[in-house]
Parts: C-alpha cells; sequence; structure tokens
C-alpha cells in the first residue's frame, strides 16, 4: 500500500446568512486557513470546511423584508459568502450549506439514530426565546431580555422533540476526563466542566413554530432547531451517513468562537455520543476581536470590514496582523492604527525590507547569483544558532496553537539579521578577494536566513512568502517544503535570483486608514452600483486619493435624486489623529449638520466660518475616522494631488437651504 498521508480534519463555524462578513468572521476563517497550509507543509492530508447557517426565524424575516422567498434569499447570500472567502484567498474545500441535500439527508440520518437509540422523546415547552440567538432563555422571565444580545425575548409554547441531555452528565464529565485537550483553552474548558457539573436539562431539538426549517420526517410541521441542524454540518461536509468512506470523521479541530462554546463542547459530542458516532477531537475557542471595548455589529454600526483592508495593504498584512497581535483565545482591540503601524514596522521594514536589500546587494556584488559562501566567523554561526533555533520554537508555538509567539520568535529572527547586516556592513566592503569572499559569506548567510524566516512564515504570509521564494531562485512551490525536513544550510547557491516583485510597500498611516475608512463606508453604504462598490469614494469627503471613475451620461432624473443646498458653515475645527479632515457644522437652512471634509490641508478652520458652500444633504450618513459625517461639501478637485477647491456662491449673497439645480 502506497504511503498515505495522515488526515486532519478542521472546521470553522457555518456563519449565519442575515449578515455579512465581518473582521470577526474573518478572524476564525484565516486562522483556519494557516492551520490548513501548515498540516499540509507537515505532511497531512487537510479538509477545511466553513459554509452558511441558512435556517431559522431570522432568515425568515430577513427574506421578508427583501421581498424575496428565503430559498433565493440564502442562495444569494451563500455566494455572497463563499464569494468573498475566494476573494480573500481563504477558501473552503468543503462548503457547506445548510440547504445542501447532502446536509438534509445527515440531520435527518442523525436524528433517527438518536431516536433509535431512545434519547428522544415528546413534549411541552413553554420559554423565553431569543430569535436572534435562535435559543431559549434558561430562567428568563417574560419580558426579560436576552444575556447574549441583550435583545428582548419572546415567550414561546411549542410541542416538540426533546434530546435527553441529561442522560449525558456523566459520559460528558467521563470524556473530558479522558479527553483533557478535548476543550481549549484551559480556561474555557474548566467554564464547561462546571457548568456540565451543575446539572444538564433536556433540550429540544424541533420546532413548530418554524417554518424555514428541515423537516422531521413523517412529522410536519416540526423542523429540526437551529442548533441540531447546524452543527451536524460539520458531519454532512465530509460523507455524512457514509463519513466512513472518506475517513475525515472524527473531526480533528473545531475553532469557534467563545460565544458557542457550549453548543461544540456540550450538545454536539451529547448527539453524536446518542447515535453512537466518533466524537471530534478538539474544540478550541478563540476570543473576540473588539471595537471601542464592544462587539462588533452592524445595527451598533461599528464593523470592520476584511475587503478595504485586503484592498489597501493587501490580505497577507491583515492575516499577520489578526494573528500577531491579540493572543489566540484572548479578546482584542482591533484598531486601524496598531493595523498600520505594523504593517510599516513589521512587513515593510522588517521582512520586505530584508528581502529587498538582501537581493539588492546580491544583485550588485555577484550578477544575481546566490554566491557560496567563504569560511565562517562566530558571528556567521551566531545568526545560524538565531535560525536554527527559530526553527524548533516557531513550530512549536504554531504547534500549540501560540501564533503570535511563534511570528514573535520569527521576526525576531528578521531583527537578528538587520542587526548582522549593520554591523558587518558588506556595502562598505572592497573588491579584493578577501573582500569577496567575505562579502559572499555575508551575503548567503543573510538569505539562508531569510530562506528559513519566509518558509516558517508561510502558512500565515501565503501570498508574499512565495514571491520571496521566487526572489530567491529556490526549487519547487514554498508550499511544498516539508516543515519537518527544515533546516539550517539548506540553501541552494548558485542560483540565480529570480523576479523581484513588490512585497509591502510602505503607506502613509493617515492615509491608508482614510482609504479604509472610505471604502468600507462605500461598501457598507454604497452610492454606485455593486461591481464599483469596493472602489475608494472620491476626495472632497474621504480625503483620498483616488480618481472617480470616468462618469457615464447620466439622465436628468438621476441628477435630480442629488439634493444639493446651499451651507453656511459654522463651526470648524480638527479631527485629532487625521490631519486631512475637519469636522464641520452646517447650516442647512432645515437644520445644523456635521459633516467631515478632506481639506484640513488647504483651509484654516477659523476661515471657514460664515462661508456659505454647496453640501450635498441626502447622501447617506458614514464615519470618518469615526467620527459621524451627515453630508458632502462639493469642492473641486485640482491638480495631480487632488487640492480640494470649495464651491462658493461669490456674485450674490444666497440664502441658507436654497436648492442648487
Ligand atoms: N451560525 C452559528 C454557528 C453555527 S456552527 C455549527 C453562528 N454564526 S455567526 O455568524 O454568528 O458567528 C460565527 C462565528 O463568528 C462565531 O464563532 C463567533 O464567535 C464569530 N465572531 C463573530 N463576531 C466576532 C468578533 N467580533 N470577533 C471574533 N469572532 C467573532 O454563531
Amino acid at each position: 500500500m502506497p504511503n498515505e498521508k495522515p488526515k486532519f480534519y478542521l472546521t470553522t463555524p457555518i456563519y449565519y446568512t442575515n449578515g455579512l462578513p465581518h473582521i470577526g468572521h474573518t478572524y476564525t476563517t484565516v486562522i483556519a486557513d494557516a492551520i490548513r497550509r501548515y498540516k499540509r507543509m507537515r505532511g497531512y492530508e487537510v479538509v477545511m470546511t466553513t459554509g452558511t447557517d441558512e435556517h431559522g426565524v431570522n432568515v425568515e424575516r430577513a427574506a421578508q423584508k427583501a421581498g424575496i422567498p428565503e430559498s433565493e434569499y440564502v442562495a444569494r447570500m451563500a455566494v455572497a459568502w463563499k464569494a468573498l472567502w475566494d476573494e480573500l484567498g481563504i477558501p473552503a474545500d468543503e462548503f457547506i450549506r445548510t440547504t445542501d441535500i447532502r446536509h438534509v439527508r445527515t440531520v435527518q440520518w442523525l436524528f433517527k439514530l438518536c431516536k433509535e437509540n431512545g434519547y428522544v422523546y415528546k413534549g411541552n415547552y413553554t420559554g423565553q426565546y431569543c430569535i436572534y440567538d435562535n435559543a431559549f432563555v434558561t430562567d428568563a422571565k417574560p419580558g426579560d431580555n436576552c444575556p447574549d444580545c441583550g435583545r428582548p425575548t419572546e415567550t414561546v409554547t411549542e410541542e416538540n422533540y426533546y434530546f435527553k441531555l441529561s442522560a449525558f452528565q456523566k459520559p460528558l464529565l467521563d470524556f473530558y476526563k479522558k479527553n483533557p485537550h478535548f476543550i481549549q483553552p484551559e480556561t474555557r474548558k474548566n467554564e464547561i466542566i462546571s457548568f456540565v457539573e451543575g446539572g444538564l436539562k433536556d433540550l429540544s431539538i424541533t420546532r413548530t413554530t418554524v417554518r424555514w426549517g428541515i423537516p422531521v420526517p413523517g412529522e410536519e410541521p416540526h423542523v429540526f432547531y437551529v442548533w441540531f441542524d447546524a452543527l451536524t454540518a460539520y458531519l454532512s461536509a465530509v460523507g455524512g451517513p457514509d463519513y466512513e468512506k472518506r475517513g475525515f470523521w472524527p473531526c480533528d479541530l473545531h475553532l469557534v468562537g467563545k460565544d458557542i462554546i457550549r453548543f461544540h463542547s456540550v450538545y454536539w459530542p451529547a448527539f453524536l455520543m446518542a447515535a453512537m458516532l466518533p466524537v471530534p477531537k478538539q474544540v478550541w475557542a478563540h476570543g473576540w476581536f473588539l471595537m471601542d471595548a464592544s462587539k462588533m455589529s452592524k445595527s451598533k454600526g461599528n464593523v470592520v470590514l476584511p475587503r478595504p483592508i485586503a484592498n489597501m495593504l493587501g490580505m497577507d498584512a491583515m492575516r499577520y496582523f489578526l494573528m500577531r497581535e491579540v493572543v489566540f483565545g484572548q479578546d482584542g482591540n482591533f484598531s486601524y492604527d496598531a493595523l498600520v503601524t505594523r504593517y510599516n514596522s513589521d512587513l515593510a521594514n522588517g521582512l520586505g525590507n530584508l528581502a529587498s536589500r538582501t537581493a539588492a546587494m546580491i544583485e550588485k556584488n555577484f550578477g544575481g547569483q546566490i554566491p557560496k559562501p567563504g569560511p565562517r566567523l562566530p558571528q556567521d554561526d551566531a545568526l545560524a544558532k538565531v535560525a536554527s533555533e527559530a526553527i524548533g520554537e516557531a513550530l512549536d508555538r504554531f504547534e500549540k496553537f501560540e501564533f503570535a509567539r511563534s511570528l514573535e520568535t520569527i521576526w525576531a529572527a528578521i531583527t537578528a539579521a538587520d542587526k548582522y547586516l549593520t554591523s558587518e556592513q558588506p556595502w562598505a566592503m572592497g573588491d579584493s578577494e578577501a573582500d569577496t569572499q567575505r562579502k559572499a559569506t555575508v551575503l548567503w548567510t543573510t538569505t539562508e536566513l531569510l530562506r528559513v524566516v519566509t518558509v516558517l512564515a508561510h502558512p500565515v504570509l501565503p501570498d508574499s512568502t512565495a514571491k520571496v521564494w521566487t526572489l530567491l531562485g529556490q526549487p519547487g512551490r514554498i508550499s511544498a517544503v516539508e516543515l519537518d525536513g527544515l533546516r539550517w544550510g539548506q540553501l541552494v547557491a548558485r542560483v540565480q535570483l529570480g523576479k523581484a516583485q513588490a512585497l509591502f510597500p510602505r503607506v502613509d498611516k493617515q492615509e491608508a486608514i482614510e482609504r479604509i475608512e472610505s471604502m468600507a463606508n462605500e461598501e457598507l453604504n454604497p452610492t454606485q452600483p455593486p461591481a464599483q462598490a469596493a472602489a475608494p469614494a472620491p476626495a472632497a469627503t474621504a480625503g483620498g486619493a483616488a480618481a472617480a471613475p470616468a462618469p457615464e451620461k447620466i439622465g436628468i432624473e438621476d441628477f435630480t435624486k442629488v439634493e444639493m443646498r446651499v451651507g453656511q458653515i459654522k463651526t470648524a475645527e480638527r479631527i485629532v489623529g487625521a490631519d486631512k479632515l475637519l469636522k464641520l457644522t452646517v447650516d442647512i437652512g432645515t437644520e445644523i449638520r456635521q459633516i467631515c471634509a478632506g481639506i484640513a490641508q488647504f483651509y484654516e478652520p477659523e476661515k471657514l466660518i460664515g462661508r456659505k458652500v454647496a453640501v450635498v444633504v441626502n447622501l447617506a450618513p458614514r464615519k470618518l475616522r469615526g467620527v459621524e459625517s451627515n453630508g458632502m461639501i462639493v469642492a473641486a478637485s485640482v491638480g495631480p494631488e487632488g487640492r480640494p477647491v470649495l464651491a462658493g456662491f461669490p456674485d450674490e449673497d444666497v440664502e441658507i437651504g436654497a436648492r442648487l439645480k
């Protein structure tokens, strides 16, 4: 039998379809993708599943609001989720939708097994239900809000099928004891153990109050409770009832957010135990990315979108930030400031700079061919030791999902190489034979370190490390390098460097943040057709540099949709941390509006007070650098750098609020 690779199966949660992905969802999918790449480089055959959770009351309501059937609504949403993961380079090997027929079959089969084994019975239930979280709220009274999301609960009575969760208290506790790494991190494990020790109540697993769900065969109008349905998707994705054929079950790793750990580490193994199916090996709960210390949600208007960040800084920068900034398992704050700071310091000045300066020196001194090293000095051996130790340490930390610490190790090696170059100064060496030989050793040593860190960083920075690999002219694909065989000294010398490609061009922090925010605003409140939704907004309000696409001709009916009025500036002030933006209050006749304008570098705030300007008053409000902007001041964009010049009314003292036509 040929040498079969060991199999590894990991999952992200399947995401609700009543919203679109933000950075929190992207976080889990990015981590899953990095683990998948890492495991492949360690010789595993890997399947990663993600997908969409498409049933329940929320979807019913969202579809109703959109005026389309549920099936059409979820189909559109699933396409949008899948397309985004593809675009971001983190596609699933199995994208499972809970409306897929293979999934419906699996849920019905799992229920049948649980029932046949005596763990399902019929009963009545009245309780407070949170329709947003799709869960009854234990111990809640009518009028209580949901403790998780804070929204009002609804009183619901229904006949349903119960799952005998109470029968699994002891089996679960025994299972946790026998498998001490099943729930990670440890703090979550302790929480779950105390929860289970506190006693488990039976769980209703069908609904008659919900229409949009998987039917319980022969028991209509019962449909399955969304969590019985959703959790089963992990199994449906790798064969369902025929899971043994594919050989990926039991799952090796469920990656989840801390809010859904109970479903995964209590309900899910209990369902599987009841059906006498193998139980997953591990559930890992990560923390949340917070905005201003609270969880992101569209209703709070504080969501961070992945696409604008990827467009501005590249996907690798976002991946690096998500995995480097926060200890995996803990909560962390998201800030654009920290993102761009890390980009410039660690990626542009760190890895990017080391790669480009090393390549440039090899180009200049050795005609672009990696030189063979001469005799070694202690400092060369010292750098070799740093790199060799980094291999063991970075891999060990990655294996324990200490991603931030693994990256710390890799970047410490980059810093050591920078210091080595600074002290060796190969650029100051002459052309004598001895100097040339020394230069060869220094550049070979630096290049070898670069090769090692590039391989180690590949699971986190797949695109940029592949570019460095090409630059170094190394054979094969970087993703095919076996991590277990990675050692100091394997650099292939005498090969010609490949094509240099821009890795991480340095960016101006404020400009980058403004452009990301402007693209995010545009995506959330599109003013253009969807095809252009990710394009940067024009300069006047955002202060961005991108030119608007050439306009098509529009009819008068389109023009009249834009409501422009004469406004008078009442106050104007600078915004801390945004040198291009001014915060204005503007009287538009009917009200005083707050509007941000990207004119701070050309207009003194004090001189603007009393000035009459043209204002677009029916633009959807948006936030710029965290400040609400409700309208747009019209300005000409002059010269190549797009200097803003305010439109005005010099000929006559026009009335405030007069409409521009
Ligand atoms: N559909 C269920 C999961 C079913 S799995 C069988 C669900 N969906 S969700 O779309 O609401 O959330 C999916 C995941 O995104 C959860 O793990 C949640 O923790 C995670 N995140 C949502 N917001 C987040 C942050 N702000 N930060 C990090 N992760 C967050 O729950």
